[in-house]
């Protein structure tokens, strides 16, 4: 099924030359005629550690456009993908060689929140139709909002805050946090500790690794010392699975509960064996979750790609349902910015992780769900905090 795409071209971007390239092209473009395919920007990780997480968005992004015939609004979709490999450095050159290189019509990236900020402060500056499909820097719907910037995954301190919720309920007291230091898992900390230090918890410490570092070992044995009753940890995709084998094999699984947002075991659930049972993760979305999108899309998803989609997948399918929203609404022209930007602000729509619409800082307003992986599956002990929306603080649309 679906090999009938009229997407037109697929190809990662080599980094050779990008600089004189960025620098011959201004950020003006030429007219686009509305019969011309509409060239979407994908600046996400092929490689690295989170290389399958871009895998994951790209895969149901595809699936989306596939469904429709491969047009959305009229336009046939042309992927232009570069790999952004999670690298902050390398951010401002890549992306600049999609905006004002490939003159993408729209751009959507990506996933690690430093690559994120640097993305970000170009599509500002070009005003140009941007979507985020994962990464969570909570100041892209903060402080540096933008109406042309759309959020379709989370805000980073949105998973912390429940996972603390969770863990007072859960009566936990004590906690150690061991996380990637970089804005996600320090974000991610700062909203479990919001949670978790309002209902009476106590930190005693807090663990820190350089991204993408995944040398855990001293740290585990810090916290082995340290006897706290929870870890709260920030790790995702490749260094996730990483962890939890290396937390187990330094015989904490038993004596000391593991919690975190769900990337701990997002798309590595399955992978990690025994040494994830019983990790806790707050999430805005969960396998079995009982709605009939999520039944069709995980049918669906799974006869594509022969593996069932995670929580990437999903918010690539909703990135992809959210521009074919704001497209319908400007007739698939791009330039019809107001006509587009006020579809896409008041979008609610049934996303495979439940209701979904965005807050006016335009970054989702979704459930959070508790889930205990066991067997290889996430599986939901029930809503971990409802309705959840993020702080718009500083933010000039709210
Ligand atoms: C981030 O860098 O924002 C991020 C990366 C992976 C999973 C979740 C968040």
């Amino acid at each position: 099924m679906h090999n009938k795409s009229r997407v037109s071209r697929r190809r990662v971007l080599q980094m050779a030359g990008v600089g004189a390239v960025a620098a011959a092209f201004p950020f003006a473009r030429p007219a686009i005629s509305q019969g011309a395919p509409l060239r979407v920007g994908l600046l996400l990780p092929y490689s690295g550690t989170f290389a399958a997480l871009g895998t994951g968005i790209t895969n149901a992004m595809d699936l989306y456009v596939k469904q429709q015939g491969g047009k959305l609004a009229g336009r046939t979709i042309e992927w232009i993908k570069v790999d952004d490999e999670s690298a902050p450095p390398k951010a401002t050159e890549l992306t600049s060689k999609l905006v004002q290189g490939e003159k993408v019509d729209v751009l959507i990236g990506t996933v690690h929140s430093g690559v994120a900020m640097a993305m970000a402060k170009i599509a500002r500056e070009a005003g140009l139709p941007t979507l985020i499909p994962n990464a969570g820097a909570n100041v892209l719907t903060r402080a540096q909002c933008a109406k042309n910037i759309f959020r379709t995954s989370f805000g980073n301190s949105q998973p912390g805050v429940a996972a603390g919720l969770a863990m007072i309920k859960a009566g936990i007291k004590t906690a150690v946090t061991y996380s990637w230091g970089y804005a996600a898992g320090e974000e991610s900390v700062a909203g479990f500790k919001q949670s978790f230090l309002a209902g009476g918890g106590k930190i005693i410490k807090e663990l820190t690794l350089p991204f993408p570092n995944v040398e855990f070992q001293a740290g585990l044995a810090e916290i082995a010392s340290l006897k706290p009753e929870a870890v709260y940890s920030f790790y995702a995709g490749g260094g996730a699975l990483k962890y939890m084998q290396d937390y187990a094999a330094a015989g904490l699984k038993n004596s000391v509960q593991l919690w975190g947002p769900g990337f701990l075991t997002d798309g590595v659930e399955s992978k990690v064996g025994a040494a994830g049972d019983g990790v806790k993760t707050a999430s805005h979305y969960v396998e079995s979750l009982d709605n009939a999108e999520n039944k069709k899309f995980r049918a669906d998803y799974n006869a594509a790609f022969k593996m069932f989609p995670d929580v990437y997948a999903v918010q690539g399918w909703d990135t992809t349902m959210l521009l074919d929203i704001g497209l319908k609404a400007a007739g698939g022209d791009v330039k019809k910015q107001d006509a587009m930007f006020k579809a896409m602000r008041e979008a609610k729509f049934n996303s495979p992780r439940g209701p979904f619409r965005l807050s006016a800082a335009q970054n989702p307003i979704h459930n959070f769900y508790l889930r205990e992986l066991k067997g290889g599956e996430n599986k939901f002990l029930g809503i971990a905090a409802a309705d959840v929306s993020d702080p718009t603080t500083g933010c000039s649309l709210a």
